[in-house]
């Protein structure tokens, strides 16, 4: 099975010793990915977003390529002025981070009206923010729902701002968003469409399924599946994959993060497959609302106004087993077989 070499509007790159492995890790499967921009130092400047796409490309294998979208992250601090300097540097958009929600975050945004001037200028120039929707104070099952009203006051207040809630994981986020503006979106990961806070806690506890948003209910999970399937295009795959170091995730206070990066699409394959949904468009009869090929390679690159990758992805029916770590990280799956082997092939020049 061959589609259109996929997207990935969500990951963490991290720095070394990590980046090396997990760029080469990503770039195996995707052409194209959103860089999260919560490094330390965070990307809050031309130089350094710079910096980091340079040390992001130099860690590719010969021969390998990765079409790197880059972000900021957007401080209080932050001087609107250097938003069209970040633009230039290659930045498509800007993370809102409440403070203290996730890794590296402290540094964050206390009140979402205290940056109106970084929103209104990144409106004028046309990038995009991007939206971590939970509210750091709340109980953690209702930290998302608890944040709608702030993003629904981003959305009123700045009337052409393109804006992206990331990894949804609530029946109220996605009904929230399916009444908002078509300029509103949102990403799902893979393991937010497979398990629940069930799988994390309710039998012993899975430090490697730990990650913020925290999984949900079941009804939750039947919500985002409905949401990826129903096809509308607004729901778009962005991972989430969050590596750290096993022993930063086995610890007495572990930090919240999946790696999914080198299983996302053969875990996808399956889950699509077994939801009688096809995998490519050319396989797309007239009663399929949608395919893995749209929510993985169109849908995204639609709503930042990209075009198609032109690389493939071919999806391999081919068992394998999910090694039990890469380097020092412990991938989704760990373990497990799959029967999709998902492999890159050629794609946009650098
Ligand atoms: O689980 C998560 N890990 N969620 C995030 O929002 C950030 C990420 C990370 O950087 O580790
Ligand atoms: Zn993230």
């Amino acid at each position: 099975m061959r589609i259109t070499a996929p997207d990935d509007f969500h990951v963490h790159l991290r720095q070394a010793p990590l980046l090396q492995g997990i760029v080469r890790d990503t770039a195996h499967v995707f052409e194209r990915v959103l860089v999260m921009p919560n490094t330390d130092p965070p990307i809050v400047s031309a130089e350094l977003l710079e910096n980091y796409r340079a040390e992001i490309d130099a860690a590719l294998a010969s021969g390998q390529r990765l079409s790197t979208l880059m972000t900021f992250k957007l401080l209080s601090s932050l001087d609107p002025e250097t938003l069209p300097a970040l633009k230039e540097a290659g930045a498509v958009g800007g993370k809102l981070y409440p403070a203290g929600v996730t890794t590296n975050s402290e540094d964050g945004v206390r009140d979402v009206r205290s940056i109106s001037p970084q929103l209104e200028m990144m409106q004028e120039l046309g990038l995009v923010l991007e939206v971590h929707g939970e509210s750091p104070n709340g109980f953690v099952l209702d930290r998302e729902a608890e944040f709608l009203p702030d993003l629904e006051w981003i959305v009123t207040t700045f009337p052409s701002l393109r804006v992206v809630l990331e990894h949804v994981t609530s029946a109220a986020a996605v009904h929230a968003l399916e009444r908002m503006p078509e300029r509103v979106g949102a990403t799902i990961t893979v393991h937010h469409l497979l398990i629940t806070l069930d799988d994390v806690i309710g039998g012993k506890i899975r430090p490697h399924l730990f990650c913020k948003p925290v999984a949900k209910r079941e009804a939750d999970r039947e919500e985002l599946l409905a949401a990826v399937f129903g096809g509308s295009g607004r729901f778009f795959f962005g991972s989430d994959s969050a590596p750290h170091p096993v022993s930063e995730k086995e610890a007495s206070c572990g930090c919240a993060g999946v790696y999914t990066a080198p299983v996302a699409m053969s875990v996808l394959a399956e889950l699509f497959e077994d939801h009688g949904v096809p995998l490519s468009e050319d396989d797309r009869k007239e009663t399929d609302a949608t395919s893995l090929e749209r929510f993985t390679s169109r849908d995204g690159a639609a709503f930042y106004g990209l075009e198609r990758n032109t690389g493939i992805l071919d999806l391999a029916e081919e068992e394998w087993v999910v090694p039990a770590s890469y380097g020092t990280v412990v991938p989704f799956r760990a373990g497990k077989i799959l029967r999709y082997k998902a492999k890159k092939e050629g794609g946009n020049e650098p």
